[in-house]
């Protein structure tokens, strides 16, 4: 079973029919597939095996009880990280108190030696993610390796504070994006930042000590425009050629898809940088078959390798793509 953001279950769904996985819408933000296909759906914030079904409705100590029981049967050994969430839609939100109660219910009933509460270690662990999902008319319960999971927050709703000096919320989207990377921008790299203002992710850059030529028409905040280890030019992406290739590329560029993939995969091409991160803008109705020529430009013609394609929890109607050159 996949979540996914609401209003983009006609593209997870398709997406899966194309993968030949047999899909089968189950409500607002749920879809079911027969099988997991061998790339992990865009359009999936999460997905998970599921155990259990079992009708809403029953007390909490005999959902919890039946819920306890299946788990233990199903994964006899190893640590788990036991989470509870709600689809991501008015009428699943409505039942959080719900989810948080049953969730404290069926910890009650595992061993406390086998759950794992650092769910940041989960994956170093190699826990099991066990995931509750209170959905309207049904509570679900499924499991995934950790190592496989495409996010480690419940329902993968990968919340985050905003700092509160930053210029914009699009921080969060390179936050997020860096944090299934298994490495990350850091002291002494460079980064090119295009679509830079007004400086989110140049910022989250600066912070983590890298150097960034931030590249947008568009002004910089002042603090940043100012800041010794950021350099702004005020261009174009289209006109701008770096003098010598850099460590990591970060593309946030409000601009035509096809149009940046064909910017980014130049960047490939003439190996202008090692990493790259890239937010992809999608207002288009038919977003699969234009995220497919996407993804032959930057493998295809920009040389691109082990790209990742996710619609992460921060992005609205937009993708977010990672991926490396061969060093
Ligand atoms: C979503 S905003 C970027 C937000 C930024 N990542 C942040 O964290 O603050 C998109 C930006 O793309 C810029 N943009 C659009 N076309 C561009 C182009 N051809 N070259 C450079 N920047 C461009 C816009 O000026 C705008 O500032």
């Amino acid at each position: 079973m996949w979540t996914c953001r609401a209003g983009f279950e006609s593209h997870l769904f398709e997406e899966l029919a194309w993968a030949g996985a047999s899909p089968r819408m189950l409500g607002e933000v749920l879809v079911e597939s027969e099988t997991r296909p061998a790339e992990p759906p865009v359009f999936a914030r999460t997905g998970i095996r599921v155990l259990t079904s079992l009708p809403s409705g029953q007390s909490l100590d005999q959902t919890a009880g039946a819920l306890a029981e299946r788990i233990l049967v199903a994964l006899p050994q190893g640590m788990l990280v036991l989470q509870s969430f709600t689809p991501d839609s008015p009428a699943g939100n409505r039942l959080a108190d719900e989810a948080d109660a049953l969730l404290e219910a069926v910890r009650s009933r595992l061993p406390a030696d086998r759950l794992l509460e650092e769910t940041w270690r989960a994956r170093e662990a190699g826990a099991t993610l066990v995931e509750l999902c209170v959905a309207p008319g049904a509570v679900l319960m499924g499991e995934v390796p950790a190592r496989e999971a495409l996010s480690l927050s419940p329902g993968g709703r990968q919340r985050m504070r905003r700092a509160a000096d930053s210029p914009s919320r699009a921080a969060m989207k390179l936050e997020e994006a860096l944090v299934n990377l298994p490495f990350e921008p850091g002291r002494g790299e460079v980064c090119v930042d295009l679509g830079a203002a007004p400086g989110g992710w140049t910022q989250r850059l600066v912070a983590r000590g890298a150097r960034v030529i931030a590249v947008d028409p568009a002004k910089l905040m002042p603090e940043l425009a100012h800041h010794p280890r950021v350099e702004h030019v005020q261009e174009s992406a289209f006109a701008y050629t770096p003098e010598e290739p850099v460590d990591w590329l970060c593309c946030d560029m409000a601009w035509r898809p096809l149009e940046v993939a064909q910017l980014l995969a130049k960047w490939g091409r003439r190996d202008w940088a090692t990493h790259l991160v890239a937010n992809i803008k999608l207002p288009m109705k038919d977003k699969n078959p234009l995220l497919l020529r996407v993804r032959h430009i930057l493998t295809e013609e920009g040389g691109w390798q082990g790209l990742t394609m996710r619609q992460l929890y921060h992005d609205r109607d937009e993708v977010t793509v990672t991926a490396h050159r061969s060093q």
